[in-house]
C-alpha cells in the first residue's frame, strides 16, 4: 500500500487497539506458554516482536520476575499505551534491527504481528536476526493466521452500526503476491471519516518452516493455539515453535 510505513498500523490502531482486540487471544495461554518456553530454555532474554499496548509483554513480563524481559514495536503511539509500571524494558524501532544482542531464550511474535514484515526477505531477515542470537535451548515462537486461498479478492464489511457512526472494513487480498491489506473505515456523524490503514504479507506454515530452515532452524512444535492444543492441517491458525 503506498504510503505504508512500519509505524502506519500502530499509529493508526493505538487508540482502540486494546478496546478492539480485548480478547482476540487468550493472555493467560499465551503468557503460560511463554514462561515455559523460557524456564527450559535456562538462561537468556525474553523477546515479543512488536509488543504493541503490552497485551502479552506486561502480564509477561510480570510472570518473569528474575528475567530480562524486551519488548520491540515500530510505534511510539502503540508504546505509549502500555500500562503504568509495567517491568518490561521497552524499545521503540524495527523488529529485525532492534533485537537485543542476546543470548534469547525466547523470542516471540503473536497475532499474525510477524506478517507486518513487508517482504519475505524481510521475514527471512528476522528469522537469521533471531536465530543468530539465540541460546542453544532457546525458542522461537510465531503464532499467525492460515489464509484460505478461496477467500474473496476484496470485500466490505460492517463492524459496528448505530444511529450515528458506522465502521466499515475494507480489504483487499492478492493471493498471488500473498499480500492483504484494508482500512476500517470510521464514518461519524459529528466528526471527518478517520481511515485505519492495515498491510501484512502472509507465509503459510510450510514457507515459515523453510525460511526457519535455511538458518539453521526447526520445527519443533506446531500447536493450534497457545493452548497447545493438536494443530491440525485445516486449521485456519497455528503456533509454531523453531529451536536450533
Ligand atoms: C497486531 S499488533 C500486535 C500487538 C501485540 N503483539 C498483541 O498481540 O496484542 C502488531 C504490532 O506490531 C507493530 N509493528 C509492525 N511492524 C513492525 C516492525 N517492523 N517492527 C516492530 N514492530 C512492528 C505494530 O506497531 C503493532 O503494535
Amino acid at each position: 500500500m503506498e504510503g505504508y510505513e512500519r509505524h502506519t498500523y500502530g499509529d493508526a490502531f493505538a487508540d482502540v487497539y486494546d478496546e478492539w482486540y480485548e480478547g482476540i487471544t487468550n493472555v493467560d495461554d499465551t503468557v503460560r506458554t511463554i514462561a515455559e518456553l523460557a524456564t527450559a530454555a535456562g538462561d537468556g532474554d525474553v523477546v515479543e516482536l512488536g509488543c504493541g499496548t503490552g497485551r502479552i509483554l506486561a502480564p509477561l513480563a510480570a510472570a518473569l520476575p528474575e528475567r530480562r524481559v524486551v519488548g520491540i514495536d515500530a510505534s511510539a503511539a502503540m508504546l505509549a499505551r502500555l500500562p503504568h509500571h509495567h517491568r518490561a524494558e521497552v524499545v521503540l524501532g524495527d523488529m529485525v534491527e532492534a533485537l537485543p544482542a542476546g543470548p534469547l531464550a525466547v523470542a516471540f511474535a503473536t497475532f499474525n504481528t510477524f506478517f507486518n514484515l513487508e517482504s519475505r526477505e524481510r521475514q527471512q531477515a528476522c528469522f537469521a536476526a533471531v536465530a543468530e542470537r539465540l541460546a542453544p535451548r532457546g525458542a522461537f515462537a510465531i503464532e499467525a493466521f492460515v489464509v484460505d486461498a478461496d477467500e474473496p479478492s476484496s470485500a466490505v464489511e460492517v463492524r459496528h452500526m448505530t444511529a450515528t457512526d458506522v465502521v466499515l472494513s475494507v480489504s483487499r487480498l492478492d493471493t498471488a503476491r500473498q499480500r492483504a491489506e484494508g482500512h476500517f473505515i470510521e464514518l461519524r456523524s459529528d466528526q471527518p471519516v478517520r481511515l485505519r490503514p492495515w498491510s501484512i504479507s502472509y507465509a503459510s506454515p510450510a514457507e515459515l518452516d523453510e525460511m526457519a530452515q535455511r538458518c539453521g532452524l526447526r520445527l519443533r512444535d506446531r500447536w493450534l493455539d497457545f493452548s497447545r492444543a493438536p494443530s491440525s492441517s485445516r486449521a485456519n491458525q497455528h503456533v509454531s515453535v523453531y529451536t536450533r
